[in-house]
């Protein structure tokens, strides 16, 4: 039983340490595909694997019909954006995720993102402060709890929305719960994207929606680019002089941001959120278990196709 663990972003070595330990400790054998260049690279590697793990690798159709022998795929991680769960499904393969293993690692770095932008990029000029402020979290799952928990030691007036999480929920945080991503926008100086990037959420983030916010407002993104309009986010920001965008994911207009909004806007050259020794740890030894268990003992429980 060979688990391939193909990752362009490797994880820390204390990671994969503990992941070889987990996958040979069960009889299995592992075998590493780290900083591929090449789609071909992973096509080779994946062709006598029974079980993978990735990160924000592309697992597509043509990825799985070269894994001939595969019969599940973990995403170390939380967004599953990046595997096509149709084909996945079609070919016989289970896709599952490792929820919560990343979650304090991606909230950590929005709070980084968060001062850095109200610090005004460190440039040397006079800021704001994080505390008093109304801080929205747009999505209330593993993410946006801890945002929540580390946001009260900023002393931060803590709101939230999610189209899936009762309110009850969010309350029982000690967090405001509004029924509307627009009441959310309205209310907030600083919004937390956490929403994933669905059929649904994608491009939603778009000039209305953000123009609700009030003047100096915020915006941190450590979920995905798809879910942000962004001939919108440009236009915004054009009308906007006091809007600022910070974001863990690139957009695909990066050098046009950079260029018409230098001092309100960055962009990290690579996702970093989950990039800590401790999130590798949590999420990729949680993968390799989750596939010992599923291999030995057909456990589903974080199974995300159907
Ligand atoms: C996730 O969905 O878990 C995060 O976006 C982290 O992605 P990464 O494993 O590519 O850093």
């Amino acid at each position: 039983m060979k688990v391939l663990v193909a990752t362009e972003k490797p994880f820390a070595k204390v990671a994969v340490d503990g992941i070889r330990k987990e996958v040979e400790g069960a009889g299995f054998e592992l075998a590493l595909l780290e900083k591929y260049t090449d789609k071909k690279q992973l096509l080779d590697a994946v062709a006598d694997a029974d079980a993978i793990i990735i990160r924000s690798d592309i697992v597509d159709a043509e990825v799985l019909a070269a894994a001939k022998q595969l019969k599940i795929v973990v995403r170390a991680g939380a967004g599953y954006d990046n595997v096509d769960l149709a084909a996945a499904t079609a070919a016989g393969v289970c896709v599952m995720n490792t929820p919560g293993q990343n979650s304090n690692a991606v909230a950590e770095l929005a709070f980084g993102l968060m001062v850095y932008a109200v610090r005004n990029f460190y440039n040397g000029t006079s800021g704001t402060e994080l505390k008093g402020k109304r801080l929205g979290i747009h999505a209330f799952g593993n993410v946006g709890r801890n945002v929540a928990r580390i946001a009260k030691g900023f002393d931060m007036e803590v709101y939230a929305y999610d189209a899936f999480c009762p309110a009850e929920v969010i309350e029982k945080e000690g967090v405001k719960a509004v029924d509307s991503a627009e009441a959310l926008y309205e209310a907030c100086n600083v919004v937390s994207l956490h929403i994933p990037a669905t059929a649904e959420t994608k491009n939603s983030i778009n000039y209305a929606l953000l123009n609700r916010m009030p003047k100096g407002a915020l915006l941190v993104n450590t979920a995905r680019k798809e879910v942000i309009n962004e001939p919108e986010m440009v236009k915004l920001m054009e009308e906007r002089t006091d809007f600022k965008y910070v974001t863990d994911i690139m957009p695909a207009n990066h050098a046009e941001m950079l260029e018409k909004f230098a001092g309100r806007y960055f962009a990290t050259p690579k996702k970093m959120g989950a990039q800590t020794a401790e999130a590798n740890i949590n999420a990729g030894i949680a993968a390799a278990r989750q596939i010992v268990d599923f291999i030995k003992n057909g456990n589903e429980r974080f199974r995300v196709n159907k």
